[in-house]
């Protein structure tokens, strides 16, 4: 499905009828070198260059997710550089809606915006944990991290989009440093959990481990920025060659998703 070798063969005798025109369709679409952007999106898409991971097609992830129907709320209310785009919002609701997600747990809440929609599209009762640093955060980490990589949201913004929504009551809002954080009291195992808290190596490093340790058979763990930032692509890496489950990056998305072993 990606590249697209059927359709290529079908374009075929179309290109002969009219070589010029195609040539100039193809270099455009397959080689673009030598083209100036324009677009400031294809900047900011151009620099996730980190990681060894594929980038494929979510359908090639997860056959059958293209019938996901979706619904998501405050499409646009996001901030494009702290929180997902709408393209990766898409796509991390179709795959919570294709498993049928109902044990959800996400590492950063920022505003909330995609812990409500995670929710949204999840299986019938589906329920989320999600977790951000206390209201009354003094300005430790559990482990030390350099001051480039501290991305704390101002701590009276935390969770204010599913507050305000009729799914609060689906969310469970825990306050702590992931790093020290009790997962037996938390309500997993989980089908899916979402990393998007503290970017530092070794947080990144943690978080994995503990959501890894408290998976169902199956569920799928998506970390958040691979691709854009050095260090959560080099601990997803370096996690997917010590435990051996293959990691793929939805393409045109920083959305790395693993599949636990069944
Ligand atoms: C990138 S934002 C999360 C964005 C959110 N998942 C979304 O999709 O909109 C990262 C969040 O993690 C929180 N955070 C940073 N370090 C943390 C830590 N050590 N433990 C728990 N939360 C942390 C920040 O306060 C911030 O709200």
């Amino acid at each position: 499905m990606y590249p697209n070798v059927a359709k290529i063969l079908k374009n075929i005798p179309r290109a002969v009828a009219d070589p010029k025109r195609a040539a100039s369709l193809a270099w455009r679409r397959m080689f673009p070198f030598g083209i100036t952007p324009k677009d400031p999106e294809a900047y900011r898409i151009g620099a996730w260059s980190f990681g060894n991971a594929r980038r494929v097609d979510l359908r090639d992830i997860l056959p059958g997710v293209e019938s996901a129907d979706l619904k998501i709320f405050r499409s646009y209310d996001r901030k494009r550089d702290l929180s997902l785009d709408a393209q990766e919002v898409l796509a991390i609701c179709a795959m919570v809606s294709h498993i049928k997600a109902t044990s959800i747990i996400e590492i950063g809440t920022s505003d909330g915006n995609t812990t409500l929609n995670l929710v949204a599209n999840g299986g019938d009762g589906a329920r989320i944990t999600t977790l951000d640093l206390p209201e009354d955060w003094g300005g430790g980490f559990e482990i030390q991290v350099p001051e480039m990589m501290k991305n704390v949201t101002d701590r009276s913004r935390v969770g204010i989009q599913y507050k305000s929504s009729a799914l609060a009551h689906k969310v469970t809002q825990v306050l702590g440093d992931s790093a020290k954080l009790d997962y037996t009291k938390l309500s997993g195992p989980f089908d899916f959990a979402f990393i998007d808290g503290c970017h530092f190596y070794d947080y990144v490093k943690v978080d994995t481990k503990n959501c890894q340790a408290n998976m169902k058979p199956g569920g799928l763990i998506v970390w958040h920025d691979y691709g854009m930032l050095e260090d959560v692509s080099r601990a997803v890496d370096e996690w997917s060659a010590d435990t051996g489950i293959s990691v793929n990056i939805v393409a045109g998305t920083r959305l790395a998703v693993a599949r636990m072993p069944t």
